[in-house]
């Protein structure tokens, strides 16, 4: 999708150089005998699933994960051919589409197995991956009878094959917390509960980032890059101690709509909950909550312009916010609210610490209202604009 155009002043810019480097940094960091599966759901963590998974296959990667069914068509219908998992639990009855489009879907429950199937005609097949609950206490099997009737049931499907095994940490980016290794031990167990029924299948997973860039060697043959292939840490403690260097791919910008002096004791916004204590020049920013930059940002952070940090003052519009400029700017000068202009940065972890949450969070809620620039060495490739284009 290239409507080439967009008739605002917010964008959001994609260098997708950075992700191709971050996975040819885990390509290096991983044994050669581990693939890597980039994780492109919730539209590539904001980033674009399409131009990130491309650039990922590009730079090594072999495998796409997603989160849901549409996610993974939708990868299709764009010319996706590599394969792809679907992490999340799909309807039994949606198996059909799953085969139509080569998509693998994510199981642990026998009775959806024995339904699934039941929605396959002759000749339709769906690769299968397992899912093993080993402490996360999300989706998977959790004991041996469980699991092994699991296996069985696929087994007597002729639709079905087993394709992979995997599990998920829960605890992966903190240095000390012991639920990690007892994860790596009871997924060990489930291992050997599937050898006991004979089934080997090709794939066996369990490293999110965080368990890849800790534990490298032990992760299985193919490592579900998320967050670190975009360039972020997992979590504060794992940024400290990267074994492999991450180059953040997501840049957001806007530029000044309006600057205006105003004087001591006028109020800024709604609620009126900023009163400016001299005289004060407040530029305008055509950003706001329905872009995602959320309401409960409000009175806090920095956005940067002229080279300089500026401070939010007042609330969050639905479209619009507010920064108190050092001097007077004019109207177009360019504002940056995540990445770097000058000397200065605002990192995704910077607003993510600042407004209580984490890295992850910040480029999902960046809505499609926000035109996508993605460049690549320096040039600019696409842009894509959803607005023109629902
Ligand atoms: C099952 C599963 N695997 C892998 C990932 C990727 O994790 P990360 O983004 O921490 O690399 C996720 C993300 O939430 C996930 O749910």
């Amino acid at each position: 999708m290239d409507t080439g155009e967009f008739y605002r002043d917010t964008w959001a810019e994609i260098d997708l150089s950075c992700i191709e480097e971050n996975i040819r940094s885990f390509r290096h960091l991983l044994p050669d005998t581990t693939e890597i599966m980039a994780v492109v759901k919730a539209n590539g963590y904001g980033h674009g699933a399409l131009p990130v998974a491309k650039t990922a296959l590009e730079a090594g990667a072999t495998y796409l994960a997603v989160a849901l069914l549409d996610e993974a068509v939708a990868l299709r219908k764009h010319g996706i051919e590599a394969p792809i998992l679907v992490l999340g639990r799909t309807r039994p009855e949606d198996a059909g589409i799953a085969a139509k489009y080569r998509v693998a879907l994510t199981v642990f429950q026998a009775s959806w197995v024995s339904e699934a199937s039941s929605h396959l005609q002759d000749g339709q097949q769906i690769p299968l991956h397992l899912k093993v609950d080993t402490g996360m206490g999300r989706i998977g099997t959790r004991d041996k009878e469980e699991t092994q009737e699991l296996v069985r049931t696929i087994e007597k499907s002729p639709h079905l094959e087993l394709e992979g095994v995997f599990t998920h940490f829960a605890t992966a980016d903190e240095l000390e917390s012991p639920l990690v290794e007892q994860q790596f031990e009871r997924f060990s167990e489930s291992l050997a509960w599937l050898k006991e029924t004979g089934a080997a299948p090709r794939y066996i997973h369990c490293g999110n980032s965080a368990a890849s860039l800790r534990f490298p060697e032990q992760i299985f043959n193919i490592a579900r890059i998320g967050i670190s292939m975009y360039g972020l840490a997992p979590s504060g403690e794992l940024k400290n101690v990267l074994p492999i260097p991450l180059k953040e791919a997501f840049a957001l910008n806007t530029r000044l709509v309006h600057v205006k002096k105003v004087q001591p004791g006028d109020t800024v916004s709604y609620g009126a909950t900023y009163t400016a204590k001299e005289e004060e020049w407040i530029g305008t920013l055509p950003i706001g909550y329905a872009d995602g930059w959320q309401r409960r940002y409000a009175n806090q952070g920095h956005a940067i312009a002229g080279g300089v940090k500026v401070p939010f003052v007042g609330r969050i519009c639905m479209d619009q916010c507010m920064v108190r400029l050092p001097y007077e700017m004019k109207v177009g000068d360019p504002v940056t609210l995540i990445g770097e202009q000058g000397s200065e940065k605002i990192s995704m972890d910077d607003v993510a610490v600042q407004n209580d949450t984490i890295n992850y969070e910040i480029p999902c809620l960046i809505t499609s209202r926000v035109p996508r620039i993605y460049k690549k060495s320096g040039r600019i490739l696409e842009k894509v604009n959803v607005i023109l284009n629902f």
